[in-house]
């Protein structure tokens, strides 16, 4: 067997403060095949760090180590910054928590993901301009012709995410890591984007890390789940078996969530015999 696409083996982050260094990620470890991560916890639990530090996205003076953190047998943290630039975008790539930050507001839609496609340069230009109109039609926008000659302050916040969806799918990474993907989607958007997702990565036999602090929606999507609380894994768990957790605090994660597979009683609904109907 190949190696893991993923090796997370005490994973640490770090900030100095006035109280002296401060751990955010205190230690994590998992490894990850072509499968479904969820990753969950409350905010400021450390969700969006651990997948920061992955990529090697904190800047100093934050630190980042680990025993051993690689990807596809490469070990990340010894690589120089040219050939992290290399993978990053190309082999992993990451939906960031605010999208909106992460597009450039000067360039349209079309070019940013055409940028995305790394090969790009070497590609004829009617193929690039298919494969990107072709992408924008995967992540279900309508008219991609025209949303391709927009900029990005002509989009909503809706469009904005599935662009940036677009843009992270279209190299074709081996591991995406979504950061709350859709925290700015109302909720029937949602759970088309993630379909979206959940399509492209399954279908192309990719790695996907997704991020939430809703457990119910990585319960969801994820064949995995790993539970953080104030930097540490707490619980790690099949999605299916998430029901027989063990530790406090996914248990109050479950207390508070319904569950799917819960036959319930029809909610009560308004009488509307007296209001004149029919
Ligand atoms: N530059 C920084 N300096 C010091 N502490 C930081 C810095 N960036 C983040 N932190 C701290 O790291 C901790 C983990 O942050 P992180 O962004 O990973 O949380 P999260 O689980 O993604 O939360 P959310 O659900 O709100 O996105 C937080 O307590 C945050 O305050
Ligand atoms: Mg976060």
């Amino acid at each position: 067997m190949s190696a893991p696409l993923l090796e997370v083996d005490n994973l640490r982050v770090s900030f100095p403060t006035h109280q002296g260094r401060v751990e955010v990620v205190k230690g994590i470890s998992f490894t990850l095949g072509r499968e479904r991560l969820g990753i969950v916890g409350e905010s400021g639990s450390g969700k969006s760090m651990t997948g920061r530090a992955i990529l090697r996205l904190i800047r100093p003076p934050g630190r980042i180590t680990a025993d051993r953190l690689a990807f596809d047998g490469t070990d990340l943290l010894s690589l120089p910054e040219r050939k992290m630039r290399a993978i990053r975008g190309a082999r992993i790539s990451m939906v960031m928590q605010d999208p909106k930050f992460s597009l450039n507001p000067v360039i349209t839609v079309g070019e940013q993901i055409a940028e995305a496609l790394k090969v790009h340069a070497s590609l004829p230009r009617g193929e690039v301009r298919g494969r990107v109109i072709s992408m924008l039609e995967a992540v279900r926008i309508n008219d991609p012709e025209r949303v391709a000659r927009l900029y990005p302050h002509e989009v909503s916040g809706g469009m904005g995410q599935r662009i940036m969806i677009a843009m992270m799918l279209i190299p074709e990474p081996d591991l995406l890591i979504a950061d709350e993907p859709t925290s700015a989607l109302d909720v029937s958007v949602q759970a088309q984007v993630l379909d979206i997702i959940d399509n492209l990565v399954t279908g192309k036999g990719m790695g996907l890390i997704l991020i939430s602090h809703d457990l119910n929606l990585v319960a969801r999507y994820c064949d995995r789940i790993l539970v953080m609380n104030a930097g540490e894994v707490v619980e790690s768990c099949k999605a299916g078996e998430l029901e027989n957790a063990s530790h406090p605090y996914t248990r109050g994660l479950l207390a508070a969530m319904p569950r799917l597979d819960e036959t319930r009683e029809e909610l009560p609904v308004l009488d509307r015999a007296g209001w004149g109907g029919t």
